[in-house]
């Protein structure tokens, strides 16, 4: 942390005396720019998009390990010129997309790059579609958030999955605390999917209606839906997200089911268990919330099992998270990992396209629920492509 802290500070003493030329890995142009479009020696001004030039090393000065934790250490980039969502369509996928936040509208370089639909062709809003957002009294609909970002991908030209109508966390308090009977929660929940997913209907590829109805082990979750109606409100939620809108694709969507295991086991027998009963399920959604170097490696085993029971699967919500500080040997992994993950999409048929959580460590979920970690993002915090993009570009073109 001192070596941190104090490069940091050397690095600000070093910008306000050379005022006049941009620091490396420093701003030096793009629309709206006003200060220095040259950059100090030993570096060169790059175009990352319209938005944003940086200055970036111009030999590569890597410290090897980085473990100096020092802020001018080169770490590698991406050196793909091929274009993510272009690739995906090329290997016969319906998309490569990225989750997003309304907030995030503000910046536009980050806007910039995710409207770009040869990068992205859909997108998920991480929030703005969940109960506490949509539903935060009961019967009064707010769809304001959810609305922009539909708005936003379809003057993209991109698709757009819902996310989500019924999970145990982001609930407000009417939901968490009322008093319910069976009956009464199930009309509420009747009532919310319903009134959701007929608010967009026409405007989604596919809704996550469940999100993580399971425990790690298989069992399921204690929650207020499941505490009341046991299982049975995984069926009133899918009937009434299919009558509000037939066209759209309905997932259950969880993490650590993307290796085999009881969770995976587990899913898969809901799975079977809706077809038996005649219950609408159209896909499964594998979160892939990944540590770098702990990608499971059947991932395509557990995809092609899923298909076999006749739905879709989807990769939803990918990030490969890694310790701090990033070295270049973390990236070169995360690298590989985020390309295996890409491969077993492409080698399922069945599997119809990926989602990054977000796609860059600008506005990545990671570092504030995962102490010390972070880095998870294809894009780093300056909207940089990293070696990971690069695995994703292989893993379409395998
Ligand atoms: C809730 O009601 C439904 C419909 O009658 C029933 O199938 C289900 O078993 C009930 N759940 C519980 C926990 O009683």
């Amino acid at each position: 942390m001192i070596h941190i802290t104090s490069s940091f500070v050397s690095l600000l003493a070093f910008v306000s005396i050379a005022a006049a030329q941009s620091a490396v890995w420093g701003q030096c142009g793009g629309i709206g720019w006003t200060g220095p479009t040259t950059c100090v020696a030993g570096s060169t001004c790059v175009e990352s998009n319209a938005y944003y030039s940086q200055c970036l090393p111009s030999t590569s000065t890597s410290s090897g390990t980085g473990s100096t934790g020092t802020s001018t250490a080169a770490l590698p980039t991406s050196t793909s010129t091929a274009k993510s969502n272009t690739v995906a369509q090329a290997a016969g996928k319906k998309y490569f997309g990225s989750a997003t936040d309304n907030p995030e509208f503000t910046d536009a370089a980050y806007l910039a790059i995710l409207s770009d639909n040869t990068y992205f062709g859909q997108i998920t809003p991480g929030n703005s579609m969940k109960w506490d957002a949509t539903e935060p009294e009961q019967g009064t609909f707010t769809f304001s958030g959810g609305d922009a970002v539909v708005s936003l991908a379809q003057g993209n030209s991109q698709l757009v999955r819902g996310h989500n109508c019924v999970w145990y966390n982001q609930l407000p308090s009417w939901v968490t605390s009322g008093s319910w009977t069976n009956a009464t929660l199930t009309a509420a929940v009747q009532n919310h999917c319903s009134t959701l997913v007929s608010h967009y209907k026409g405007d989604i590829y596919s809704w996550d209606i469940i999100n993580e109805p399971f425990n790690d082990d298989g069992t399921w979750r204690s929650d207020v839906f499941y505490n009341t109606m046991g299982t049975y409100f995984v069926d009133v939620a899918l009937i009434a997200a299919r009558a509000a809108d037939p066209n759209a694709k309905l997932y259950i969507n969880d993490y650590n089911i993307e290796g085999t295991g009881a969770k995976a086991t587990a899913m898969m027998n809901l799975v079977s268990n809706l077809k038996s009963r005649g219950i609408p399920i159209d896909g499964i959604g594998l979160q892939g919330h990944f540590i770098v170097g702990e990608v499971p490696t059947t991932i395509q085993t557990v995809m092609e099992q899923f298909v076999a029971l006749g739905v879709e699967v989807a990769i939803t919500e990918l990030d490969i998270r890694m310790t701090l500080p990033e070295t270049d040997a973390l990236l070169e992994q995360q690298k590989t990992d985020y390309q295996n993950v890409i491969t077993a999409c492409n080698a399922v048929a069945g599997c119809v396209g990926v989602t990054i959580w977000d796609y860059t460590d600008k506005y990545s979920w990671v570092p504030s629920t995962f102490s010390g970690q972070g880095a998870a993002c294809p894009w780093d915090a300056n909207l940089i492509k990293k070696p990971a993009y690069d695995g994703i570009i292989a893993g379409f073109s395998a």
